[in-house]
């Protein structure tokens, strides 16, 4: 199958006993759009960190196209909260770093111009390519660190948090460009985006996977198909969609609730 399978994950941090995940069970078909929700703690990064291939499952196993997920590799691209950026190199530095390693036969300036080509496309100038990180705003270091992930055009898209640290006008910005990016391509890209934030799973998804307290597992899965998918301005009027929104929320409250008493 191409696409992403989880079977009977369950993980725990080596020399630690605590169970993170457990038992996870997961079939992610190429070019689905996959919100993870959960309490804070619950094991979100966690479980992003295995797709990476950042860490090992303590038992079951992921496959990526059939193939087993060993390691990290340049057909998963990872966003992190933290961006990610190198704080010493600039930030056209920081993204030719990964096009040095996929596009090995590629010449310095093929580079170049495939890293000017992503700044342009997440609406950086090109004189961000010569800033160093600091030199840069939270919102513009997140679109580096998105236009990094996919300079690199993985098949899959890793992203925790992204836009978390971010004010709301530029995180609706960021959210539109990221879809723009995301349905622009006809071999779309398989992402799996961590949130808090219920309103941005709506937006983004074409699936939400809530996961529950640890050790955890998935709790609730549901597909928003392609002809519902709601817009900023369909969003809050679509009844469906509330209905939807209100029982995500429900899942989750009751959830942490039920590890408090
Ligand atoms: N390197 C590590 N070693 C041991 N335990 C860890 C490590 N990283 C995280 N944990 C533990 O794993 C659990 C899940 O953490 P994780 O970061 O995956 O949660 P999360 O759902 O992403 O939380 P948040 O929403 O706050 O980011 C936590 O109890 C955390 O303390
Ligand atoms: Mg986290």
């Amino acid at each position: 199958m191409k696409g992403t399978t989880v079977k009977n994950l369950s993980f725990s941090y080596p020399g630690d006993t605590r169970l993170i995940l457990k038992d996870i069970d997961l079939e992610v078909e190429a070019g689905e759009f996959v919100c993870l929700l959960g309490q804070s703690g619950c094991g979100k990064s966690t479980f992003l960190r295995l797709l990476a291939g950042l860490e090992k499952p303590t038992v079951g196993e992921i496959t990526q196209d059939g193939k087993m997920i060993e390691g990290a590799g340049l057909d998963r691209g990872v966003v992190f909260q933290s961006y990610g950026l190198f704080p010493w190199m600039t930030a056209g530095d920081n993204i030719m770093l990964a096009l040095k390693q996929k596009y090995k036969n590629k010449t310095k300036a093929e580079h170049k111009e495939i890293a000017m080509k992503a700044l342009r496309a997440v609406g950086l100038k090109d004189d961000v390519f010569n800033k160093l990180p600091k030199e840069l705003s939270g919102g513009m270091k997140q679109r580096c660190a998105i236009a990094q992930a996919f300079s690199i055009n993985p098949p899959v898209l890793l992203m925790d948090e992204p836009f978390g640290a971010l004010d709301a006008v530029t995180r609706a910005r960021l959210q539109d460009m990221v879809l723009e990016l995301w349905s622009s391509t006809e071999d779309k890209k398989t992402v799996f985006f961590v949130t808090h934030d219920v309103d941005e799973a709506l937006l983004l998804s074409t699936r939400i996977c809530v996961l529950g307290q640890a050790p955890s597992k998935v709790i609730y899965d549901v597909k928003i198909p392609a002809d519902r998918k709601p817009t900023r301005d369909t969003l809050f009027d679509d009844v469906e969609m509330m209905k939807l929104r209100n029982e995500l929320i429900r899942y989750i409250n009751r959830d942490v609730a039920s590890h408090i008493e």
